[in-house]
């Protein structure tokens, strides 16, 4: 195992920039699910202690609309809205109010498949939205996903295409099905390809709202982010950099492998990190920053960090110690804001990403157990039955 890679980014627009809010209505949206419920904050004194912090809370999305990560709120609303850009007013949210209703209102449009890249966590929630409104899914992984991310795919209805080559050329794949039959809800985008992709960035957006109602009016010094192809991360900012009066420092986290936006963000514009990408943090395994993510992430994003996969197993470890199942993909921002605070960087450096001793700060677990074969072998316990919580 080598040090960290730390990139503070001196781009990052301090409060010069300013964004807009994100509306409201995905936050409607979300909480017409049967099993919405706010996902748990978790504070975590004993982890806030070894990184030197004051407080360490941890958003915590093992489950979330019945599904294991936070993706269902971004597959969810971007698959809402680009069938109601199709399909016109009747799927206005003032016309319905239970999903059973919108899958009825998408009766007459029937046959219409919705098709997504993933490696795991979008794709299966992609195809979970199809079943509940009563769509086919089509979904393509990279080859190498593992076993369980495919059964999970495929135990939603969905068909699942094994891809040869990285979760980039699985993307290149999906977007060649678009058609009127055949909508393609890409969590990234491409030139030409953007509207979607942003209703994916502003449907995490719920994430901070109920982070904001969670905290009840107290500030944070610091939020930390795992970073794949950075459309979590674009929520981020725009959730943080809206309001004067709630200005945390922001810090990014990928696998040294696939680094993607440490290295565009260092190069000034995307770049293609090449595969293969073998990190265990499976969900981070992406070569190329989402299109418009990436001006977000450049203006936003105050460090980032790119990590072995070791740091994210004893991450992992520790977050089942505080009572939170953390996947692979979950457990990468605690595993760099670990790495950060131990890598020797400058007491001011550290107060000015907001990780002094009297810091609050909020790290995104951003899935539970979603391979529990792996989960098992690293964290020595059996994750909990996902079945007992549908
Ligand atoms: C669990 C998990 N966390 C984080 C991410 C990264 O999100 P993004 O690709 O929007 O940067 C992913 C992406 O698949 C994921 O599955």
């Amino acid at each position: 195992m080598s040090d960290p890679v730390i990139f503070l980014n001196e781009h990052a627009g301090g409060r010069a920039i300013h964004m807009a809010p994100a509306p409201a209505e995905p936050y409607e949206f979300h909480r017409r699910f049967r099993e919405y419920r706010p996902s748990p904050l978790v504070e975590a004194p004993g982890l806030a202690a070894g990184l030197g912090i004051g407080r360490l809370l941890v958003k915590d999305e093992s489950s979330r609309l019945g599904l294991p990560s936070f993706k269902m709120l971004g597959a969810s609303w971007a698959s809402y809205r680009a069938l109601a850009d199709q399909v016109g007013g009747s799927l206005a949210l003032g016309a319905w109010r239970e999903i059973d209703e919108l899958a009825r209102l998408l009766e007459p449009y029937r046959p219409l498949t919705l098709v997504a890249a993933t490696d795991g966590n979008h794709g299966r929630a992609v195809a979970r939205f199809a079943a509940l409104v009563g769509l086919e899914a089509a979904i393509y992984v990279p080859v190498g996903t593992a076993p369980a991310r495919i059964e999970a795919i495929e135990s939603e209805g969905a068909s699942c295409s094994v891809v040869e080559g990285s979760y980039d050329d699985a993307v290149a794949r999906s977007a060649k099905d678009a058609s009127r039959r055949h909508l393609v809800v890409s969590d990234t985008s491409w030139p030409g390809y953007t509207t979607i992709p942003g209703y994916v960035i502003e449907g995490y957006s719920t994430i901070f709202r109920e982070v904001e109602d969670q905290l009840g009016g107290e500030r944070l010094d610091s939020v930390v982010v795992p970073i794949g192809v950075g459309a979590l991360a674009a929520s981020v900012v725009r959730a943080y950099r809206s309001d004067p009066r709630r200005w945390p420092a922001i810090i990014g986290v990928e696998p040294k492998s696939a680094a993607c936006v440490l290295e565009s963000v260092r190069a000034g514009a995307p770049v293609l990190v090449p595969g293969p990408h073998r990190s265990i943090m499976a969900g981070l395994n992406c070569g190329r920053p989402s299109e418009i993510a990436f001006p977000q992430l450049v203006a936003g994003i105050d460090a980032f960090v790119a990590i072995d996969d070791e740091p994210v197993r004893d991450a992992m470890r520790l977050l089942a110690t505080a009572g939170v199942v953390s996947g692979e993909t979950g457990a990468a921002a605690l595993a760099g804001a670990r790495e950060l605070c131990a890598s020797g960087i400058g007491e001011d450096e550290r107060g000015r990403l907001g990780l002094g001793p009297a810091s609050t700060v909020l790290v995104i677990s951003s899935e539970g157990a979603t391979d529990p074969a792996a989960y098992r072998a690293i964290v020595g316990q059996d994750p909990p039955d996902p079945e007992a919580d549908r």
